[in-house]
């Protein structure tokens, strides 16, 4: 017989909940999300509550939680309600060190891109700035924003739009496909912990 330990969550506190819930649910991709406010001040920073939800209409998901600490709402957040435009991009290994000072809770109309040294390059359909050094960026039009609680921790989701795709050539192999192997994505898991996708970690399963 396993031991298994059975937890209602609803008696947990919400930092305990939050740890068990970012170590089972992992590795989650990360959106490092550019945005801007009704000022146009630039915004840039990560979330791991992020994922693909549809190809047709290509839409994007991430969630800018209220904090635990004081309830308040993300910049990211009040920039998509503000002005309904973000860029989400990808994050690789090379990036993955400025992706994490972004993280950093800086003043509202601190531009992230000038605190970690990542070049800002113009959007073609939306205003925020996409991340040069980032392998794939997707401009996006907010869709809707869904809010699911008033407490902290509650999840704000963004609904994102794809209109815009832009993909480092240097990542595209010779049939035209993003070549997976040289991507190098990381991924957020708990804590402090990360991981990466080198040859070493991937594997092929054939469909059956
Ligand atoms: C890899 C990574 C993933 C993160 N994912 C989330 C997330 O999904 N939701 C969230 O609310 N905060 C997340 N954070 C924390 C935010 O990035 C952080 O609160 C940031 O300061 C928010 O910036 P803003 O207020 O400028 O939007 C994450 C941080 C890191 C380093």
């Amino acid at each position: 017989m396993k031991n298994i330990k059975s937890i209602d969550p609803i008696n947990l506190e919400t930092k305990k909940l939050h740890k068990i819930l970012l170590s089972s649910i992992a590795p989650r991709p990360i959106a490092f999300a550019s945005t801007i406010d009704s000022n146009g001040n630039v915004n840039l920073s990560p979330f791991s509550y992020f994922n693909v939800f549809s190809s047709n209409p290509p839409i994007l998901i991430f969630s800018p939680s209220r904090r635990v600490r004081d309830n308040t709402t993300k910049h990211t957040l009040e920039n998509a309600m503000e002005t309904k435009e973000v860029v989400i991009n990808v994050v690789n290994f090379p990036i993955v060190e400025q992706m994490s000072k972004s993280s950093v809770e800086y003043e509202k109309g601190v531009n992230e891109f000038i605190e970690t040294g990542l070049t800002q390059v113009k959007s073609l359909l939306v205003k925020p700035p996409r991340v040069l050094e980032s392998p794939i960026s997707f401009e996006c039009k907010v869709q809707d924003i869904i809010s699911l609680g008033e407490s902290g921790g509650a999840g704000q989701l963004i609904i994102a739009k794809v209109v815009q795709i832009h993909i480092d050539k240097k990542f595209i192999d010779n049939k035209g496909d993003i070549d997976s192997e040289k991507l190098d994505l990381v991924a957020r898991m708990g804590g402090d912990w990360y991981t990466r996708t080198t040859k070493e970690s991937m594997f092929k399963i054939p469909k059956p």
